[in-house]
């Protein structure tokens, strides 16, 4: 039997789709669960919020994210999120340490998220989840009880998770240079974003009784396009997109 990816993707899961689309996972990708001391317990947004955008212009994306929750977690659980090293993630900021690859506001939500959900499926889903709040949403939407740096007009979809053309587009609609306090700003304020949103869906699932409903199909873009990836490859090949299975040799057709 021969499934297409097409196919696997409309009729199954993503365990059978795994296995048709080749030998490329060679170790077992089932989920698992493990053990972690963190707990969760359910968060007010808008503190998360005003957290993550108050300490941006200090600890930039990553740890900011990480502030907005982990200072909150620290109040409503206390433990081992007392000691939680939130500044040791700081290199993850500018898309890891300026490299403008993934912005550093889902790296400190994802931390989070992995140490509370404890099952690889769960994370895996509310991180994908994530990914497309922050590639199809305008963003910034959060709206700070004191704007620390700058008025800021406009909100920009990026389309990606990748920071450097995430920030680009803002950028060049709002005319703005990176090193501006308008940029700073908008990363800040999107900071406050990611956390809610991040917070919003551990909320969800920890009322649910620790059980999450997946918004976004998992490894969706993956499978799809037969190379990890999102939905935008004619940003950068144009017209000529290349064919992941016509240029790789060493996948089995
Ligand atoms: C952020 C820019 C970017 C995006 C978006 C992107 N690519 Fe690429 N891709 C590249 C670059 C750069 C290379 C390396 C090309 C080279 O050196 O010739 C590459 C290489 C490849 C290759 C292997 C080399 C080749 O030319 O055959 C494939 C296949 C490929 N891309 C497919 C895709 C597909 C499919 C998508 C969308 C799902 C996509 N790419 C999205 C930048 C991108």
């Amino acid at each position: 039997m021969k499934l297409s990816r097409r196919d696997f993707l409309l009729t199954s899961g993503v365990m059978v789709g795994l296995m048709a689309s080749g030998k490329f996972l060679h170790s077992q990708a089932w989920a698992y669960t493990y053990p972690s001391e963190f707990e969760y317990a359910e968060l007010d947004l808008e503190e998360v919020g005003w957290e993550a955008y108050r300490n941006y212009f200090k600890k930039w994306c990553c740890s900011t994210v990480l502030a907005g929750l982990v200072s909150q977690l620290r109040k409503r659980v206390g433990g081992p999120w007392k000691d939680f090293p939130i500044d040791a993630y700081r290199w993850a900021h500018g898309g890891l340490a300026g490299w403008g690859a993934l912005c550093g506001t889902m790296v400190g939500a994802g931390i989070v998220i992995g140490l509370v959900t404890k099952d690889t499926d769960t994370a895996e889903a509310m991180v994908n989840d994530l990914a497309f709040f922050y590639s199809y949403t305008p963003l910034p939407q959060y709206q700070p009880r004191k704007i620390l740096k700058a008025e800021i007009q406009n909100m920009s979809v990026a389309g990606t998770p990748v920071c450097h053309i995430s920030v680009g587009r803002w950028m060049s609609a709002e005319g703005v240079a990176f090193f501006t306090e308008e940029r700073a700003e908008r990363c800040a304020r999107l900071s406050a974003d990611v956390a809610m949103k991040a917070a919003q869906m551990l909320n969800e699932w920890y009322k649910n009784g620790k059980k999450y409903k997946p918004k976004n199909r998992v490894l969706y873009n993956l499978l799809h396009n037969g190379i990890t990836s999102q939905n935008n490859c004619m940003d950068c090949h144009g017209a000529n997109v290349p064919n992941p299975e016509e240029t790789y040799a060493t996948l089995k057709k």
